[in-house]
C-alpha cells in the first residue's frame, strides 16, 4: 500500500478526524476554506515575539518527541498522533489542521516528498528520511518548524543530502541582518547548495509568520536578485525553509493538491526554523527552552 514496485510512495488511508478540546484557541481559518487577509506588519515587539518563541518551543518539543519514538514499523499517522498529542497537551492549537482544508496536524515527507506530505498508514521503512512538519498556535502565534528524520540505517547520500539541508538553513540564517533585502537568504542558501550539487526548490518558500500562518511576505530559498527586495528590520519574523533535492528543482503535485514531489523522483530534504531579525542578525524562536 504505501511504496509501489519500484518503491516510490503512493497515497494511503487517512485516519479519522483528531479532535481539539474547546477550551484551546483555534486560528481564526479553521472551519473555512481560506484565511482572512493578513493586513498586519510583518514586524513584531518584544512581548510578541516571545510569545512566538513559547509557540515555537511546543513544536520543538514535539519534534524532540518524534525524533525520540521514530522507527521502522511506524506509520506516518502515528506520527501524527504523537504531534497532535504533544501540541494540544501543551495547551496549543496544530496550526496545520484544518489550514485551507489540510487535514492532519503535521505534514510527513518521505523520500522524493518534497513538503506538505498528509500523515496516512504509510509504513516508515528502514533506510526512509522524513521531514515533520509542525506548526503550533498559541495565545495568538503561530511558531512553525521542520526537521528531519532518519528511520533505521539510512545509505551515505541521503544522510549527506540531510547534513547539507541542515547547513543551508543555518546559512540562510546567518545571512539575516537588517538593511539587508530578504534575498540575500536565499542567495546564501542556492550558493551553499549548488557547490555540493544539489537542486533548490524555488516554488515553495519561506513566509511571514506570527498572528498569521503566512503573512504574505515571502522568502526564496534561492537567488531571487532584485526580486523579493523586502529590507530587514529589528522584529521582523519570518520562516527559512530550504527544500534541497539530490537531481531536478522541478516537482509535481500529486491529486490530493497537497503532496509534492521531485519530478524525478530522486531525494529530497528540507529543514525549517521561524527566526526574528534583531539588532545584530536571527534569533531563532523554534528551539526548545529549559525548563
Ligand atoms: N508548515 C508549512 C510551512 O512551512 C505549511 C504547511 S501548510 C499545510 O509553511 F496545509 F500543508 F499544512
Ligand atoms: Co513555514
Ligand atoms: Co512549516
Amino acid at each position: 500500500m504505501p511504496k509501489d514496485a519500484s518503491g516510490l510512495l503512493i497515497p494511503g488511508v487517512l485516519s479519522p478526524k483528531r479532535d481539539v478540546a474547546t477550551t484551546i484557541r483555534r486560528p481564526e481559518y479553521v472551519g473555512k476554506p481560506s484565511p482572512a487577509p493578513f493586513e498586519g506588519s510583518n514586524v513584531y515587539s518584544a512581548a510578541d515575539i516571545e510569545q512566538i518563541r513559547l509557540a515555537g518551543d511546543i513544536s520543538s518539543r514535539a519534534l524532540d518527541a518524534i525524533g525520540e519514538v521514530i522507527r521502522p514499523g511506524m506509520t506516518t499517522d502515528d506520527i501524527d498522533g504523537l504531534a497532535h498529542e504533544i501540541v494540544t497537551s501543551l495547551g496549543a492549537y496544530p496550526s496545520t489542521l484544518g489550514y485551507r482544508g489540510f487535514p492532519k496536524s503535521c505534514c510527513t515527507s518521505i523520500n522524493e516528498v518534497i513538503c506538505h506530505g498528509i500523515p496516512d498508514n504509510t509504513v516508515l521503512e528502514e533506510g526512509d528520511i522524513v521531514n515533520v512538519d509542525i506548526t503550533s498556535y498559541l495565545n495568538g502565534f503561530h511558531g512553525d518548524m521542520n526537521r528531519m528524520f532518519t528511520v533505521g540505517d539510512v545509505a551515505p547520500d541521503a544522510l549527506s543530502l540531510i547534513d547539507h539541508t541542515r547547513e543551508a538553513l543555518q546559512r540562510g540564517i546567518k545571512a539575516v541582518a537588517p538593511g539587508r533585502q530578504v534575498n540575500v537568504i536565499g542567495r546564501a542558501i542556492a550558493t551553499y547548495a549548488q557547490r555540493w550539487g544539489y537542486g533548490v526548490v524555488r516554488d515553495f518558500t519561506g513566509h511571514g509568520v506570527g498572528t498569521h500562518f503566512h503573512s504574505g511576505l515571502i522568502i526564496p530559498h534561492y537567488d531571487s536578485s532584485p526580486l523579493y527586495d523586502d529590507v530587514m528590520e529589528p522584529g521582523m519574523v519570518f520562516t527559512i525553509e530550504p527544500m534541497l533535492t539530490a537531481g531536478t528543482h522541478e516537482w509535481e503535485m500529486w491529486e490530493d493538491g497537497w503532496t509534492v514531489v521531485t519530478r524525478d523522483r530522486k531525494l529530497t530534504a528540507q529543514f525549517e526554523h521561524t527566526v526574528v531579525v534583531t539588532e545584530r542578525g536571527a534569533d531563532i524562536l523554534t528551539l526548545t527552552l529549559p525548563r
